[in-house]
């Protein structure tokens, strides 16, 4: 995979991708979001990703939004289309079967934010600050911000977020459940990879239904989901894994999963 704002790095099941835009602190042009798409498609069918961990080139921004520059002139039309890219980029990572874990090393905000919220888990910097500043520049939040924020963190937190642009520091992403973990940024990628790593070592058939389980479950009432979840509970015994598994536990000995 070649990329030209993309840097890729595959390494023992985990892949690493860069968003490398430095100068424009990554902002996302559509380009960027294009690369995005198409990477998150690949890794579903890439035997050798389990688990891929998303970040920011530098140390200073994640992703500083979608790019202003380039927005700027855009008609209705052209910004709705715009607009469709950047959900398919989410749609892409949900979709993807395998787990994406945001480390968000400085500035997500705007489309950065909303890119970390498509992710499975966010891992955060100590240096990190959230926001939705669109209404600053006369727009809302366009590539799902305005949904999955008040889905993850409440909609009464998600409204103050959106209405007023403010930023919020790592630690109150942390304490509003927006990061999953806050770490010196000198360790975020290493505690990126440990995470990674310790998913990978799970029964792999179990973990892509889990994901699945969750991702498409939330957008179901409760009764619907909780059949869903029945639904691929039942399909874990047709795994190879599910048999491994349980035979392991019961010999008193480390499991040896295939995946399969
Ligand atoms: N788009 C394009 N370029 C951007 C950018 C963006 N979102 N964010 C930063 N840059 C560029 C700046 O223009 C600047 O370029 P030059 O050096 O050529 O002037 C460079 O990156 C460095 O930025 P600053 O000089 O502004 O750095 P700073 O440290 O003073 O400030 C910042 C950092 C607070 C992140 C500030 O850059 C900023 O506020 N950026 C914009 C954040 C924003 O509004 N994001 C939302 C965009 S709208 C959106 O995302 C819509 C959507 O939902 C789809």
């Amino acid at each position: 995979m070649n990329f030209e704002n993309l840097l890729i790095e595959i390494a023992d099941g985990t892949a690493v991708v860069t968003i490398n835009r430095p100068k424009a602190l990554n902002a996302l042009n559509e380009q960027t979001l294009g690369e995005l798409q198409q990477a998150f498609v690949d890794f579903a069918d890439n035997a050798d990703v389990q688990v891929i961990i998303l970040t920011g080139s530098g140390k200073k921004a994640f992703v500083a939004g979608a790019d202003i520059a380039a927005m700027q002139p855009l008609t209705a039309l052209q910004a709705r289309k715009f607009a469709k890219l950047g959900h398919q980029v989410m749609h892409s990572i949900g979709a993807c079967p395998k787990p994406v874990i945001a480390a968000v090393n400085g500035f997500a905000l705007g489309g950065g934010c909303e890119l970390a919220l498509g992710c499975d888990i966010r891992l955060v910097s100590e240096n990190a600050r959230f926001g939705q500043p669109e209404v600053n520049l006369g727009v809302i939040p366009g590539f799902g911000g305005t949904q999955r924020l008040a889905r993850l963190i409440g909609k009464g937190l998600a409204m103050e977020l959106v209405l007023t642009g403010d930023l919020i520091d790592a630690a109150e992403a942390y304490r509003i459940g927006l990061a999953n973990k806050v770490v010196a940024q000198e360790d975020l990628l290493d505690t990126a990879r440990a995470l990674a790593a310790k998913i990978i070592g799970k029964g792999q058939y179990a973990v892509r239904l889990a994901k699945e389980a969750i991702h498409n479950g939330l957008e179901m009432d409760l009764d619907r989901a909780n059949r869903y979840e029945s639904e691929l509970f039942g399909l874990c015994f047709a795994s190879h894994d599910q048999k491994e598994g349980m035979q392991a536990f019961l010999e008193k000995r480390p499991a040896e999963f295939t995946g399969n």
